[in-house]
């Protein structure tokens, strides 16, 4: 067993939600490393199915995986605006705004937690800080090993002050949401080279690095610069079992191998800061647009445009989530790739 993890090796797959299911997760679990169910678009029936299906595949330890957001009540006149930003597209593609619903990321809340009481997971791990103090409390008492994710050092800190087990150091080169829940200024935003040595040194509790991982030799560093264990997102996106689309599956490979990738965090998508390759909607609206409606409503704006691009190929207004460091993507099966990156950890 890892020294800060119930799995065989110190790797975690990322959760990720809207790109993988259990399938994913049993694969990585079966090769040693620490498969993760991402919860965030799924209600607590589907996320007990999920953990039945993993369970079915493999007995070994795995993470489940939340959002902790704060759903700001629905405002109509920023949905009026957002929607205006985007209406030459919806002429353009013959679209109306709300003519392709969409699953809104929902916080932990009771339910999810009763699932928790139910199948009492190893590892349990947050994105947006945590739960308020009873929910807290009470995934805690399932005996779960809780994880959350920091982008700064005070951020790292406030999450070991609150009752975190480990702290997941996530540096800006991570493909995805930024995990930011103290401030929101991207331009302070820390690489993981600066971030995880000042995080090991902040606080009292194991460290996992996460962001721009994407082979042994990042996996090397990460250890060297204080992480007691990796996690890793976009390395798993080409591989069998990941759900991407067509259109982010060439995009993806296409990046892959590249000289070099270009990405950047934009709001355009959901309407919270994330890594991803840069497409049109990111070019044409600016990365971080002021007009956009707030986490997690403003992709529903975007969904019906993004439907109608897709049939036809085209990834415009697709949310294309990608590391700085796409390079580690390959398309085998998440079972061999955990098998390769693991091997740095036996010799
Ligand atoms: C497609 C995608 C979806 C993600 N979804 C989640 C999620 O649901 N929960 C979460 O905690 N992190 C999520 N993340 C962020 C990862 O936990 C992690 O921080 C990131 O993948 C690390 O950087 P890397 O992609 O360069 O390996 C996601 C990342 C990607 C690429």
């Amino acid at each position: 067993m890892s020294a800060c993890l119930p799995s065989v090796y110190p790797l975690i797959q990322a959760p990720m939600a809207g790109a993988q299911d259990h399938r994913m997760a049993a694969a990585v679990c079966r090769a040693g490393g620490l498969g993760s169910l991402p919860a965030a678009m799924w209600t607590a029936t589907q996320l007990a199915g999920e953990i039945e299906a993993l369970r079915a595949l493999t007995d070994a330890p795995f993470n489940v995986n939340f959002f902790t957001h704060e759903m700001p009540p629905p405002d109509e006149a920023v949905k009026a605006r957002w929607q205006h930003r985007l209406q030459d597209y919806y002429r353009h593609w013959g679209v109306t705004a709300d003519s392709a619903p969409v699953p809104l990321r929902r916080p932990f809340a009771a339910e999810q937690l009763e699932v928790l009481q139910q199948y009492r997971p190893a590892v349990v791990s947050f994105h947006f800080g945590l739960p308020q103090a009873g929910l807290m409390r009470a995934v805690k008492d399932t005996g779960a090993q809780v994880l959350a994710s920091a982008t700064t050092v005070a951020e790292a800190q406030w999450l070991a002050d609150h009752g975190a087990d480990v702290v997941i150091a996530q540096g800006s080169e991570a493909g995805g949401h930024r995990a930011t829940f103290l401030g929101s200024d991207m331009a302070t935003q820390t690489g993981l080279f600066a971030l995880l040595p000042q995080v090991a040194d902040a606080v009292p509790v194991p460290v996992v690095a996460t962001g721009g991982i994407a082979d042994e030799r990042g996996i090397r560093a990460a250890l060297a610069l204080g992480a007691s264990a990796v996690q890793l997102g976009t390395a798993y996106l080409l591989c069998h079992e990941s759900l991407i689309g067509g259109v982010h599956r060439t995009a993806l490979s296409a990046a892959a191998g590249a000289v070099a990738a270009e990405t950047a965090i934009s709001n355009v998508f959901s309407g919270k800061p994330a890594r991803g390759l840069v497409n049109t909607l990111m070019r044409d609206l600016g990365c971080l647009n002021e007009d956009v409606a707030p986490f997690p409503y403003a992709a529903a704006a975007t969904a019906a445009l993004r439907s109608a691009a897709e049939a036809q190929g085209d990834s415009s207004f697709t949310p294309l989530w990608s590391g700085q460091n796409p390079h580690g993507c390959r398309a085998i099966s998440a079972y061999d790739l955990t098998r390769d990156l693991c091997g740095c950890f036996e010799g």
